[in-house]
């Protein structure tokens, strides 16, 4: 794989043509998009897919049902459930006609039974209000149940020619590539950049072949996670290879940031020897595990310990971090020493006075474990 250093526009190289660095961004822009539709054309003649069952006898009706199968959904696993439907369905009024159940029933298998579901619902839309004929205007595609921005765009252009650009999955990992687009194409503002790019790239001539060829590149070489860049028509100005990271494009969803949660640790010591344990309800975090009573806070733990005169002072102890898989638990030890077992607190079950020299065999928290080896608890042992 060919890695540049620094994002190079291919066109500046050859460009000396003008001294206004504005201008010659401008002709750069030009060319680059131009050519850049051009290397994707050519590289479709020797590599697009052309076989498909949808690119046999395209009408808006074989594409549109061709495009709603594929969405979440790859090539070989559609093919024989889009034969079988055709086979069923040879046009929209026939689909229109069937009984819900009878449609679901050809999609079984497919997965994502609103695509089904909506399908037969814009089919009765065609029969009712189009006197049976795909629409052609592309608003009144877009209008039609289950058929957003991208599934109008392909229908029309890949059925009929009409010059609609197309940002399916594939596309938009292939354009958030080229472009190291910032930010996760699920927001708005990313989408949007990302549509602009559409438009400024899709060619004014070969619209079918080019927005097949993106998708099938998007498919075949643009992969998610092993791209093969070189053998990519448009490596040599592919700013995420320039930059040596094309699987960082599209950037992922940004997790969503939980605030860590703080907890203070309750370490009740008994005659140096013995410490408190609670057992933790079967369900949640530590299920059914041995925990030291746990507390919101150094207040609420001081509150609580009121019922026990003998108790020393809290000592707190260094605290540290557990990380959970999706949420961070601070945890701050507080040391607290008695002379005698009180009686209230021998009493339940869930309630253990752990022998530090004899330890029960009870399951116990990764964090207690960890506070069970502080050598502030070994001191007093001993
Ligand atoms: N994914 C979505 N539309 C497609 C098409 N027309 N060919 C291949 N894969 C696709």
């Amino acid at each position: 794989m060919t890695v540049h250093k620094e994002p190079i526009p291919s066109f500046a190289l050859t460009a000396p043509l003008c001294s206004d660095p504005a201008i010659l961004f401008y002709i750069v822009d030009i060319v680059n998009t131009a050519s850049f539709a051009q290397r994707v054309l050519t590289w479709y003649e020797q590599h697009g897919r052309k076989t498909l069952p949808w690119q046999q006898q395209k009408t808006p009706y074989r594409v549109w049902v061709s495009e709603i199968m594929l969405q979440q959904t790859q090539v070989a696993t559609v093919i024989p459930y889009y034969e079988r439907f055709m086979a069923r369905f040879s046009d929209v009024v026939s689909l229109a006609n069937a009984e819900p159940d009878e449609v679901l029933h050809l999609w079984t298998g497919l997965g994502y039974y609103a695509r089904a579901r909506n399908l037969h619902k814009a089919a009765r839309v065609i029969r009712d209000h189009y006197q049976g004929q795909f629409p052609e205007q592309f608003e009144e595609v877009l209008g039609l149940p289950g058929i957003g921005r991208s599934t109008a765009g392909a229908v029309l252009s890949l059925s009929l020619g009409q010059h609609h650009g197309i940002l399916d999955g594939n596309v938009k990992r292939v354009l958030a590539r080229w472009q190291a687009q910032d930010g996760w194409p699920g927001k708005k503002d990313v989408e949007n950049a990302l549509w602009q790019l559409v438009e400024q790239l899709t060619p004014p001539r070969g619209v079918t072949q080019y927005n097949q060829a993106m998708m099938d590149l998007g498919a075949t070489i643009c992969t998610r996670s092993k791209p093969q860049c070189e053998l990519c028509p448009v490596q040599n100005d592919c700013q995420a290879l320039a930059l040596g990271t094309p699987t960082a494009f599209p950037h992922s969803k940004p997790k969503k940031t939980v605030q860590p949660a703080k907890q203070a640790s309750l370490l009740l010591l008994k005659q140096g020897r013995q410490i408190l344990l609670v057992q933790r309800p079967p369900q949640g975090i530590w299920g059914g595990l041995y925990c030291f009573p746990e507390f919101h806070d150094e207040h609420e733990l001081r509150h609580w310990l009121k019922r026990y005169p003998d108790a020393s002072e809290p000592t707190p102890l260094p605290g540290f971090r557990h990380t959970f898989s999706h949420f961070h638990l601070d945890i701050t030890p507080w040391l607290v020493e008695l002379g005698q077992i009180p009686d209230e607190i021998m009493a339940g079950s869930e309630r253990l006075w752990y022998n530090l020299e004899q330890p029960a065999s009870v399951g116990l928290a990764a964090a207690t474990k960890k506070l069970l080896a502080y050598p502030q608890l070994q001191e007093r042992n001993h």
